[in-house]
């Protein structure tokens, strides 16, 4: 039992309602999505609340990106610009395409890509840019758009983490020239594991959807090489139900943030860094993000045990070390040693300078998972132990 008042963890928010319309479908009888009753209906929806022409139902947010990438046309010596401080999915999606995933660094504002550094890596391979919205904050997209438009290369957006977020008065997701989404029970919106693809185009959609279901065109007619990545209809029946009241769960996560921000506003800028979302923007606060300052006289894990100690259990360190780092990247670096079979780098010296930026993050990012369960109440006692955790050595 943590020594603390109360337990904080993240939980997702599943009603009656959402039980109700999963045994719906369950009865149907028809349980192949995305072409029954709740498949269509998640992906109408979806397409509404985007305010896109397609949105497609697909198996998971790292489906949704392998997707985008191979509707595009992404492949061999292909080179795809994305961040190192996100979840793997982004830079394995282009691996999985046989592709260079480049790495640039990221805005300390909004742990989203710097267009700066994307332009300074751009060469004549690169095909497109992924951005990441990370923990629910839109990243500066005015930037990264005149930045994909003078270059020619395709914007895609992984909103794994942002789905209700707002930019300019456009959802995230509907600004470049596909977005990605995961329904992973941590994000907005659940229907357990799940995902979608956005856009506006009528040849990337039709791509996507040929992809994810076999290549198929016709009855056991296969016109080229694809997945199966269809969401089943179970799941689309959840994401659904979930996405009927994405309002109210977007306003629970703001009415938490809100009294963190007043609550913890007297140690911003000096023993932490609070998330400033900008005046035009809309954050969905999938992860209430704060950076630790060096006067923290203690390491940021410590920092963390503690506070999960106290029974802060939805702290959460994302992420503690930048992707090329990691053995899957450092393995395939240099000469290909250690590559699986289709490693993209076979061949070619690629090498993964330091990202400040980046680098300073993964050292002192500190997070809390917000649930749609917490309440303002909630976010006061987190505050009380993040302030007292940080203050006493
Ligand atoms: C930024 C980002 N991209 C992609 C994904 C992959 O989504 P999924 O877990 O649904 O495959 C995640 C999931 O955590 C994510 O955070």
């Amino acid at each position: 039992m943590p020594n603390g008042e109360r337990v904080l963890r993240f939980r997702p928010w599943i009603t009656e309602d959402d039980a109700k319309v999963v045994v719906d479908a369950l009865m149907s009888g028809n349980l192949v999505s995305p072409y029954g009753k709740y498949g269509k209906l998640l992906e109408g929806e979806l397409a509404k609340y985007l305010n896109v022409k397609y949105a497609l139902a697909v198996s998971s947010g790292t489906t949704a990106l392998h997707l985008a990438l191979k509707a595009i046309g992404v492949g061999p010596g292909d080179e795809v610009i994305v961040p190192a401080f996100t979840f793997l999915a982004t830079a394995s999606s282009v691996l999985h395409s046989n592709a260079v995933p480049v790495f640039a660094d990221i805005s300390l504002e909004t742990l989203g890509l710097d267009p700066a550094s994307v332009e300074g890596k751009i060469t004549d391979r690169t095909k497109a840019i992924i951005v990441v919205h990370l923990a629910g904050m839109p990243a500066e997209m005015d930037g990264l758009i005149k930045v994909a438009r003078e270059h020619n290369l395709y914007l895609i957006e992984d909103t794994a983490q942002a789905l209700g977020a707002i930019y300019r008065g456009v959802k995230v997701g509907a600004l470049g020239d596909l977005g990605t989404f995961s329904f992973y029970p941590t994000k907005t919106i659940t229907s357990s594991e799940g995902g979608a693809v956005s856009t506006n185009s009528d040849e990337l959609a039709s791509r996507v959807r040929l992809l994810r279901s076999h290549g198929e065109t016709g009855k056991y007619y296969y016109e080229e090489l694809g997945y199966n990545y269809r969401m089943g209809e179970l799941q689309a029946a959840l994401g659904y139900s979930q996405l009927l009241r994405i309002e109210e769960i977007i306003r629970r996560k703001e009415a938490f943030a809100r009294v963190l921000t007043e609550e913890l506003s007297s140690l911003d800028n000096d023993l932490l860094i609070l998330p400033k979302p900008k005046p035009y923007v809309r954050h969905a606060w999938h992860i209430y993000q704060i950076l630790l300052t060096d006067r923290v006289g203690k390491p940021r894990d410590r920092v963390a045990e503690e506070l999960r100690a106290r029974g802060l259990e939805a702290v959460t360190v994302a992420y503690p070390i930048p992707l090329y780092e990691t053995p899957l990247f450092t393995k395939m670096i240099g000469h290909g040693k250690g590559c699986p079979w289709s490693c993209p780098f076979y061949g070619r010296k690629i090498e993964y300078k330091p990202l400040p930026n980046t680098e300073e993050a993964t050292r002192r990012v500190l997070g809390i998972l917000v649930s749609p369960h917490f309440t303002e109440d909630d976010a006061s006692y987190a505050a009380k132990i993040i302030k007292e955790t940080l203050t006493k050595q």
